[in-house]
């Protein structure tokens, strides 16, 4: 079939890729002309696993223009543009949505399908599919669950297709059951629900998602203050099936395009809808999460002193291994954070300090971790890339000044760390921030209250 993608970010991409992947001809559609001119390349205008070996595996059913009237050959047109957060206030900017969607009326057929897939505040679909009917075109909206780093794998195997559709509307159905005939062959769940669920669907999930890591996070602070360490906590929590452990790492908390934005675009929705009260809890959600970044920066001072002149190396910008994106990342707020308190900050990241730099060119950015690492009084884990995971804490500490480490993703082996000689300074691990054994303090009692878990 051949479809249209309007928006090529993070998810257009992706989509327009991997709907070629399934064997459909792709026109993909974006304002932006470098980002264009790189896709026509087979070239991805950002770092994603798998997605330039599908550009180029699938040259000749993929076309990538800046002229919306291209999508005039297709019969489906997905609309995956941005919604980031408004300037001027927490909600939603559907700018970008509205804009698409104009830009496409004059190309629309009866017997045409607009699919939105932008996260957008439930009640945009209804106003657009009232502005797509009079061209005989149908709206369906199918919201993107895709993960950055694995938005590949989630685009060609969902979890579940979620078709939110305009009343009564099996031609469409079975139109978008075409395009996902691969999937759905494959037994991925299908639902169909009407717009406002469908819509709901997906700001509920990033919601309970956010929720889920900030639920932790306010455990983390608990476990600082009672002496407990919350990664067994959440193992521990975690093996009750009907908690999961999944999206229960405390550490720095959550960043990216989506999360952050999302969560306040559903408060702001949430107050226009006059059950403002029903989701205030999501305040809470937003400031366990920011308190992370600020908490790193102060277990630093407490180990430190003034951090005036310190040296800290921070390892990894990107708001989560493999991606690039350094939209609202928690690692760039700690640099950001440290700077402001006067720390010489040397940062470093596999792959996002180019993005890091165009968004914030002070920090001095080096390449590779020896160099990061070089004369840091301290170093601060912040995005929990493999190859930091992975890290030889004796060749770690051969090129520092200082052998303390801020686990800020709890993603060390603590023991390997400390037996190297690190002081390991966890987030939520009272344990992990000790020097000392704690077998030693029951050992010795006339020493425990100088070795009891520093609660910073
Ligand atoms: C998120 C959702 O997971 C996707 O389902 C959704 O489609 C997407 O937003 C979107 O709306 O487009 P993404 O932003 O790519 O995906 O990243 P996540 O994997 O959700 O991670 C978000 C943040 O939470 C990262 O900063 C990550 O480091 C942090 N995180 C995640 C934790 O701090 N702890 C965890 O246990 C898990």
């Amino acid at each position: 079939m051949r479809i249209s993608v309007i928006g090529c970010g993070y998810l257009g991409a992706v989509h327009a890729a991997g709907m070629a992947e399934l064997g459909h001809d792709v026109i993909g559609i974006d304002v932006d002309a470098q980002k264009i001119a790189a896709l026509a390349r087979a070239e991805a205008p950002f770092y994603e696993p798998g997605l330039p070996e599908l550009l180029r595996a699938h040259r000749s059913r993929l076309l990538f223009t800046t002229d919306v009237a291209a999508a005039r050959d297709a019969r489906v047109h997905f609309i995956a543009v941005g919604t980031p957060q408004r300037h001027d206030s927490p909600a939603a900017d559907t700018r970008f949505v509205d804009a698409a969607v104009d830009a496409l009326l004059p190309y629309l057929a009866p017997g045409h399908l607009v699919v939105g897939k932008s996260t957008v505040p439930v009640g945009t679909a209804e106003r657009l599919a009232a502005r797509v009917r009079p061209t005989g075109a149908r709206l369906v909206w199918n919201p993107e669950f895709l993960r950055e780093g694995r938005a590949v794998d989630d685009t060609l195997h969902p979890d579940r297709l979620v078709y939110g559709v305009d009343g009564d509307d099996e031609t469409s159905v079975a139109l978008l059951d075409a395009v996902y005939a691969a999937p759905l062959a494959a037994g991925t769940p299908r639902m169909v629900t009407d717009l406002a669920t469908a819509q709901l669907v997906k700001t509920a999930a990033n919601a309970f998602l956010a929720t889920k890591i900030s639920f932790i996070n306010a455990m983390a602070e608990v476990a600082e203050a009672s002496g407990a360490d919350v990664t067994q906590l959440a193992d521990a929590i975690g093996l009750d099936a009907r908690i999961g452990r999944a999206f229960l790492n405390a550490g720095l908390g959550f960043g990216g395009g989506c999360l952050p934005k999302d969560i306040r675009a559903f408060r702001a929705r949430g107050d226009e809808l006059g059950v403002g009260e029903a989701l205030s809890f999501l305040g809470e959600v937003d400031s366990i999460n920011l308190r992370r970044r600020t908490r790193v920066v102060d277990v630093l001072e407490h180990e430190l002193g003034p951090l005036i002149g310190r040296r800290i190396a921070v390892l990894g910008l990107a708001f989560k291994p493999d991606s690039d994106d350094v939209r609202d990342s928690p690692a760039l707020a700690v640099v950001q954070l440290l700077r402001e308190r006067g720390a010489v900050v040397v940062a470093t990241d596999p792959v996002a300090i180019e993005t890091a730099r165009l968004r914030d060119p002070l920090p001095t950015y080096v390449e590779t971790v020896e160099q990061a690492l070089d004369g840091a009084e301290a170093v601060v884990l912040a995005t929990e890339w493999a190859e930091y995971r992975g890290l030889d804490p004796v060749v770690a500490g051969s090129g520092v000044a200082n052998r303390l480490v801020v686990d800020a993703r709890n993603a060390l082996d603590v023991d390997r760390w400390r037996e190297a000689g690190w002081v390991v300074r966890g987030l939520g691990r009272a344990h992990a921030s000790r020097v000392e054994d704690p077998r030693s303090v029951q050992r010795e009692p006339e020493h425990a209250a100088e070795r009891q878990p520093d609660h910073v």
